[in-house]
C-alpha cells in the first residue's frame, strides 16, 4: 500500500540500465496456498552505462516474502542486501555474476490481476507493463532483454496443462501427484512479455505453413465448456499470419503459437511471446453467443496480438514513454488487416467514430498527453486512446505521405535495423525517413504535441479567372503543460465536385494536363492557400477525404451541400460524414427547444433515399443510417446539456421512424438473411440494416414492429439478431415484452459468462430501463462479480459511458454512484478503478450544475485514505 505521494517519472531522466540480464532461469512451484518462485539471473554490467553503480537495484511489488538471495551460488547474509519491498538492493556486486532470488507469493489473493494470479481455478500471468516485479525481483524495464527458461511444477490432476513462452523442452512426473514442464524461449525478451499458464484446459490444435515452408503448431487452450467457441479465433489467426507475410513480409519465428482464454483480465489481450493470453470476451465466439461486432472485434484483436510478434516483441520499446511505438504501429497494422478482410470504408468509419468521440475527448481533457508522453505517475494509466488510436493515425499519416511502397521499404528497414532491440518512436520515424528520403522532422511534432489540431477552411471562387481558392488554417489548442504549439505537418486529402456530382480535375496551375481528381494537400504552416484552376463553376469541396488526419475540420457547410455530398461524393467516408454533419446540425438545432421547432424535411428525404436505394453499397448505408451517438453530440457541444441532447436526438429518431415507417418495414423484410450464418460485409450489413429498422420502429411503439421483434427474438439462430431484437424491446415502451425477453434470455444463457455480460450491458446502457435503481439491482444479481473486470465494465462502465442521460441526472446521483464504486474498487483492482474514473474527469466541459457535482464526486475519491497510485494520478490531474 502506498504511504507517500506518488512520484512522477520523466522521459528526460531516462538512463540506460546499469546491469543487463543475459539469461533467466525460473522455477515455479505452484500450490493452492501460494507459489514459490526460484529465479537465477545471469547478469553483467552494461558496457554502455557509466559503470558507477556498485549496487544492483531490482524492482519488486507486492511480493509476500523474500526467502533468500544468493550471489554466484552462495547465500547472502542479510546485511549484504536491502529488502525495501518495492526494491531489492544488493551491495558490491562484481561485473559479472549469477544472482539467485527465491520469493513466496500468493496468486490466490491477487485481485489486481497483475503478475501471477488465479482466474476460474487456473494460474495465469499478466506482466505488461510492470507485473513481472509482482512475481520476483527483477530489472523490470523493457530495455533489459533476456533469454528465459521456465520450469513449472504443479499438481497434475488439477493442472494438467503447464505453459510458458517458447518450446517445451522437458517434462516429467514428481512425487505427490505432481508434474513439471520446462519451457525455453530462444528469443531474448523483456520481462513484460513473460507468461505462464497452469490449468485444467482443453487443447484445440491446428497448423500453419509459413512462407518459407515451416510448419507451425497452433494451439488454443480453453476451459472444456468453451471448446465450441474456438474456431473463429483460430481462423482469424491463420488469416493474420498469412496477411503479415504478404503485406509486411513478416514470418512467424517459433515452432509453436499458443492462445489461452481467461475470464478475469484487466484488458483485451496480451501479446506474450508465443503465448498470447486473451480476455475470454475477446477470443471466444460462436454464432449463438457472439454478435457480428464481437466476431469482427475478435478477428482484429487476434490479429493485433499476433502482429505484435514483430511490432513489439522482436522490436520492442526502450521505455514506456515509447509505448505507441508498438501500440500505434500494431493498431495501424490490425486496422489495415481488418480493412482488407472486410469493407475498408466501414472500417474507416468505425475507427474515425471512435477517435472523434472518445480520443478527441481525451485530448481536450485533463489527462491529455502526447502520443509520446513526457511524464507519468502510473504507466497503466497511459494505455489510452491517444497512445493506441491516435498513435495509429500518426503511423497512417506516414503511410499516406510516403505511399504504400515506400512505407513498406521503411518498415522493412525498421525491422532489419532494430531486430532484437528496444527502441524509440524516433527510431521508427528515422527508418521511414531513411528508406524514403523524405524529411519528417516537422512531422515528429505529432508525437510531441498533445491536442487535436483544429482546421478552419474558407473558400472563394473567382468566376472570371476560373480559380477556386481554399484557405486552411490550423490551430492546436493548449493542453496541460503545453501552450503555443507549432503547426504540424498534416496530409489533407481533398476532391472537388461539379454541379452534376462529377469529380473535377484538381489543377494546381492553369492548363495542367492529366490532373488527378484526388489530392493530398500537405499543410505545414499556420495558414495555407491552395488554388485550383480552370473551373467553370463554383465546386463543392470534399474535405479531409477518408479522414486523412486526426483533426477537426470547420467549414460552413450548407445543408444543400451536405445532402449533395451524401449522394454524390465518391469518397465513401465523406459521404457518410456529410450525413453525420447533417444529422448533427438538425439535432443540435432542436436542443433545448420546447417541441415546436419543425424537423427539417431534408433529413427525412435523405434517409428515405438511403433506405430504399438498393443500388447503394449496403454496408455503407447501414452505417449512414446510424444517427450520431449522444457521446459524439456531447463531444461536439460546448457546455452540453446532456438531458436536452438526449431529448433532441430522441425526437429526431421518433420523427424519422414515424415518417419512414413503411420504408423501415420494407427494409426490414428485404434484409432477411437466408441460409448459413456468415460474417461477410454483405451479411453483416443486412443484419445491421434489419436491426436498425427494427430499433427505429420500436422507438415509436409500432405494434407490427413489436411482433416482428418478439418473433425475431424467439427464432433467431444467431446472437446478432437475438440481441438486436432484445435491444429494440429493451428500448421500447413494451414493458411486458421486454421483461419476458430479458427473463428468457437470462434463463437460456445464464451459464455463459460472455452472454451474461451482454445481458448486463443491454440493460445498464438503456436509458429506458437503466436508471440507478436498475444498476444497483444488477449489481445485486448473483451473476455480478466484483472480482471480474468484465462484469464491472458491463454494468458500471456501460452505465457511466453509454447511459448518458441517467449518468448525468440533474441531482448528481450518477456521479456519486460512480465515485462510490471507484472508492470501493480502488483497494482490490486499482487499474480498473482508475479507468472507471474517466467520465468524471471531464467535469469542466459541462455546465456548472453538472460540473460542480462531478468535481465533488472526484474530491470524494481524492479524500479516500490509501488511494492507489493509479487513481491518485487521474483524480489529481483532473482536479488540478
Ligand atoms: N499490450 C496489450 C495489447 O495492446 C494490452 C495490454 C496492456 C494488456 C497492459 C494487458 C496489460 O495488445
Ligand atoms: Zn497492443
Amino acid at each position: 500500500m502506498r504511504t507517500s505521494q506518488p512520484q512522477t517519472i520523466y522521459l528526460k531522466d531516462y538512463r540506460v540500465p546499469a546491469f543487463l540480464v543475459d539469461h533467466v532461469d525460473l522455477r515455479f512451484e505452484l500450490f493452492e496456498d501460494g507459489a514459490r518462485v526460484y529465479s537465477l539471473l545471469s547478469m553483467r554490467r552494461n558496457p554502455d552505462s557509466d559503470g558507477s553503480d556498485t549496487s544492483l537495484e531490482l524492482d519488486g511489488d507486492s511480493l509476500t516474502t523474500l526467502e533468500s538471495v544468493s550471489l554466484d551460488g552462495s547465500e547472502l547474509a542479510k546485511d549484504a542486501y536491502e529488502d525495501r519491498t518495492d526494491r531489492l538492493v544488493v551491495h558490491d556486486v562484481p561485473d559479472q555474476f549469477e544472482l539467485g532470488v527465491v520469493t513466496w507469493i500468493e496468486p490466490q489473493n491477487n485481485t489486481r490481476l497483475e503478475g501471477l494470479y488465479k482466474s476460474s481455478g487456473m494460474f495465469c500471468t499478466q506482466c505488461e507493463a510492470e507485473g513481472f516485479r509482482c512475481i520476483t525481483y527483477f530489472p523490470d524495464r523493457p530495455d533489459v532483454m533476456a533469454r528465459f527458461r521456465t520450469r513449472i511444477e504443479a499438481d497434475k490432476a488439477s493442472f494438467p496443462i503447464l505453459l510458458s513462452n517458447g518450446n517445451d523442452v522437458e517434462k516429467g512426473e514428481l512425487d505427490g501427484g505432481r508434474h513439471f514442464v520446462t519451457w525455453e524461449d530462444p528469443f531474448p525478451k523483456p520481462s513484460y512479455l513473460f507468461a505462464l499458464v497452469a490449468g485444467d484446459l482443453v487443447e484445440q490444435r491446428d497448423s500453419f505453413e509459413t512462407m518459407s515452408g515451416r510448419e507451425i503448431d497452433l494451439r488454443m487452450y480453453v476451459e472444456p465448456r468453451n471448446v465450441e467457441k474456438c474456431a473463429h479465433a483460430m481462423d482469424s489467426l491463420k488469416r493474420a499470419m498469412r496477411w503479415d507475410e504478404e503485406v509486411y513480409g513478416r514470418e512467424y519465428d517459433l515452432d509453436i503459437f499458443m492462445i489461452v482464454a481467461v475470464d478475469d483480465f484487466n484488458m483485451g489481450a496480451m501479446e506474450n511471446k508465443g503465448l498470447n493470453i486473451f480476455n475470454s470476451s475477446c477470443v471466444l465466439a460462436s454464432q449463438e453467443t457472439a454478435t457480428d461486432q464481437a466476431f469482427q472485434r475478435i478477428e482484429s484483436i487476434v490479429a493485433h496480438e499476433y502482429f505484435h510478434n514483430w511490432s513489439g516483441n522482436r522490436v520492442t520499446c526502450r521505455d514506456w514513454f515509447q509505448l505507441s511505438l508498438k501500440e500505434g504501429f500494431t493498431v495501424f497494422r490490425d486496422s489495415q488487416f481488418s480493412a482488407d478482410m472486410g469493407s475498408p470504408t466501414v472500417k474507416r468509419i468505425e475507427d474515425a467514430t471512435m477517435l472523434r468521440t472518445a480520443q478527441f475527448a481525451e485530448d481536450s481533457g485533463p489527462m491529455a498527453h502526447p502520443v509520446r508522453p513526457e511524464s507519468y505517475m502510473e504507466i497503466t494509466n497511459f494505455y489510452t486512446l491517444t497512445i493506441y488510436e491516435k498513435g495509429c493515425e500518426v503511423v497512417r499519416m506516414i503511410h499516406t505521405l510516403l505511399g504504400a511502397d515506400m512505407f513498406r521499404k521503411g518498415s522493412d528497414l525498421y525491422f532489419e535495423r532494430h531486430d532484437g532491440q528496444a527502441v524509440t518512436t524516433d527510431d521508427f520515424v528515422r527508418a521511414m525517413e531513411d528508406a524514403s528520403g523524405r524529411d519528417l522532422s516537422q512531422f515528429r511534432l505529432w508525437y510531441e504535441q498533445a491536442g487535436t489540431p483544429e482546421l478552419t477552411v474558407r473558400d472563394e471562387f473567382d468566376q472570371g479567372a476560373g480559380i477556386y481558392r481554399l484557405t486552411i488554417e490550423q490551430v492546436i489548442p493548449d493542453t496541460p503543460g503545453q501552450t503555443n504549439k507549432k503547426p504540424q505537418h498534416i496530409p489533407f486529402a481533398v476532391g472537388l465536385l461539379g454541379a452534376g456530382g462529377e469529380s473535377l480535375p484538381l489543377k494546381l496551375s492553369a492548363g495542367e494536363t492529366d490532373a488527378p481528381t484526388d489530392r493530398i494537400l500537405e499543410l505545414t504552416e499556420a495558414s495555407h492557400t491552395f488554388e485550383f484552376h480552370d473551373l467553370a463553376e463554383r465546386p463543392v469541396p470534399s474535405l479531409l477525404r477518408d479522414f486523412s488526419a486526426p483533426v477537426r475540420v470547420y467549414y460552413p457547410w450548407t445543408r444543400e451541400q451536405l445532402m449533395f455530398l451524401m449522394s454524390h461524393d465518391p469518397d465513401g467516408f465523406n459521404r457518410w460524414d456529410a450525413g453525420q454533419r447533417l444529422a448533427v446540425d438538425v439535432i443540435s438545432e432542436l436542443v433545448g427547444d420546447t417541441g415546436n421547432e419543425a424537423i427539417d424535411g431534408g433529413l427525412t428525404d435523405a434517409y428515405r433515399g438511403l433506405l430504399s436505394d438498393v443500388s447503394l453499397d449496403q454496408a455503407l448505408v447501414a452505417k449512414m443510417l446510424q444517427l450520431p451517438s449522444e457521446a459524439y453530440l456531447i463531444e461536439l457541444a460546448e457546455k452540453p446539456n446532456v438531458p436536452a441532447i438526449h431529448q433532441a436526438r430522441e425526437r429526431v429518431l421518433k420523427h424519422l421512424a414515424a415518417a419512414l415507417r413503411d420504408d423501415l418495414l420494407a427494409c426490414y423484410r428485404r434484409n432477411t438473411v437466408e441460409g448459413r450464418y456468415e460474417v461477410t460485409p454483405e451479411s453483416v450489413a443486412r443484419r445491421s440494416l434489419r436491426n436498425t429498422a427494427l430499433a427505429w420502429l420500436l422507438h415509436i411503439d409500432d405494434e407490427e414492429g413489436r411482433s416482428l421483434a418478439v418473433s425475431q427474438f424467439e427464432r433467431a439462430d444467431n446472437m446478432t439478431d437475438r440481441m438486436g431484437a432484445l435491444r429494440a424491446l429493451v428500448n421500447s415502451g413494451y414493458e411486458q415484452a421486454r421483461d419476458e425477453a430479458l427473463g428468457a434470455f437470462y434463463e437460456r444463457w445464464k451459464a455463459d459468462p460472455q452472454v451474461v455480460e451482454q445481458w448486463f450491458a443491454v440493460q445498464s446502457g438503456s436509458s429506458r430501463t437503466g436508471g440507478l435503481p436498475k444498476i444497483r439491482e444488477l449489481m445485486e444479481h448473483p451473476a455480478f462479480d466484483w472480482k471480474n473486470p468484465n462484469k464491472i465494465r458491463s454494468v458500471i462502465g456501460v452505465f457511466a459511458g453509454q447511459n448518458l442521460p441517467a449518468f448525468h441526472a440533474e441531482d448528481g446521483a450518477g456521479y456519486r454512484f460512480l465515485a462510490e464504486q471507484v472508492r470501493r474498487l480502488d483497494d482490490s483492482n486499482p487499474q480498473i478503478a482508475a479507468r472507471l474514473v474517466s467520465p468524471l474527469t471531464r467535469w469542466r466541459k459541462f455546465a456548472p450544475v453538472h460540473g460542480e457535482q462531478m468535481k465533488t464526486a472526484l474530491e470524494s475519491i481524492r479524500d479516500k485514505s490509501g488511494l492507489s497510485r493509479d487513481v491518485y494520478e487521474v483524480v489529481h490531474k483532473s482536479l488540478a
